[in-house]
């Protein structure tokens, strides 16, 4: 069977059994051909109240299958691998927050959407890398705790001086690998390129970039740009999907390190033998969870727009 003739039979099954795929844009690019959507976490988020399958198969982490059961209780929702969490979402859990609120009794809790439906459930309002400005500016509150990615955090601080952002130690053990000299490096290669990179990365690193976004930001600003060369500072599957994108631009990996083992785990086969029935694991939640974890997941597409 050849790579084409598994994706044709996953084409076919999907229709057949009424499947929606969605695609984290870090999914490999013969999953992201067989997918109905691929994109960023925020993007994924909005359609998730929206498709109209009446199963939905999520080919990424742990919280975004659980985003789309938060949004659709209804919906059978199954997620890719069961193993593939996000260790940035298993970084501190509901006890340990409500531990830390006691102290700031006044802020406003702003969570990366990369927790845990649990942890959700005691914030107020959840944000993403392409939506968090957005939303931390859009909120009332002066004093805001911002939880779990200090990186991100930092960078949404810097964007946004008029708040008062508390941030606790926490990230993606991937994005926040990165290091200065691996910058130096990526630049004295390829000295004309353009450093596009995501927020999850230390401030060192974002402060030496010509652009700092999230995965589809980056995208789509490779993709308007007048240069020709970029160095991506995100998973590596973006450079790749960039590649075949723009065959007349040239992409280079900021460091051969940027790749998340959970987002990888799921395979072109895990695909196929989820829709048919037979991988995978299905999200079930409570529904006092789901209820109060919705609260700030609306909040965010509320304020994001
Ligand atoms: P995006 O919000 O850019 O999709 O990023 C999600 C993520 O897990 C980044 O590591
Ligand atoms: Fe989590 Fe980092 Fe992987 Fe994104 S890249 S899913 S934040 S571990």
């Amino acid at each position: 069977m050849t790579i084409r003739d598994v994706q044709d039979e996953i084409v076919r099954l999907k229709k057949e059994n009424d499947i929606c795929i969605l695609a984290h844009s870090y999914q490999t690019h013969d999953i992201v051909e067989v997918a109905d959507f691929t994109g960023d976490s925020y993007a994924l988020s909005k359609l998730a109240a929206k498709v109209p399958n009446k199963t939905v198969l999520m080919c990424g982490v742990r919280f975004m299958a659980e985003t789309v059961k938060i949004l659709s209780p209804e919906k059978k929702v199954i997620l890719s691998s069961p193993t593939a969490g996000c260790p940035m979402a298993e970084q501190m859990d509901k006890e340990a927050l409500l531990m830390v609120k006691e102290q700031f009794p006044d802020h406003t809790v702003v969570a990366y959407i990369n927790t845990t439906a649990e942890l959700k459930t005691v914030c107020d309002v959840c944000v993403t890398s392409s939506s968090a400005v957005k939303i931390v500016k859009a909120i009332e509150n002066e004093n805001i705790l911002f939880i779990p990615d200090c990186n991100l955090g930092a960078y949404v601080a810097n964007q946004v001086p008029e708040k008062n952002i508390k941030l606790l130690r926490g990230g993606c053990p991937i994005h926040a690998a990165v290091t200065v000299k691996d910058v130096d490096t990526a630049k004295r290669r390829h000295p004309d390129a353009l450093l596009l990179v995501h927020p999850e990365c230390v401030p060192a690193v974002s402060e030496k970039a010509d652009y700092v976004g999230s995965t589809s930001g980056i995208m789509e600003f490779a993709k308007n740009s007048d240069k020709k060369e970029f160095i991506i500072g995100t998973e590596n599957s973006i450079a790749q999907h960039l590649q075949y994108e723009c065959p007349d631009k040239k992409f280079f990996y900021l460091s051969q390190g940027l790749i998340c083992r959970n987002m990888k785990e799921t395979t072109l086969f895990d695909v196929l033998n989820c829709v048919k029935g037979n991988a995978g694991e299905e999200i079930f939640m409570d529904e006092d969870t789901r209820l109060k974890a919705k609260k700030c997941i609306d909040r965010m597409i509320e304020l994001g727009g």
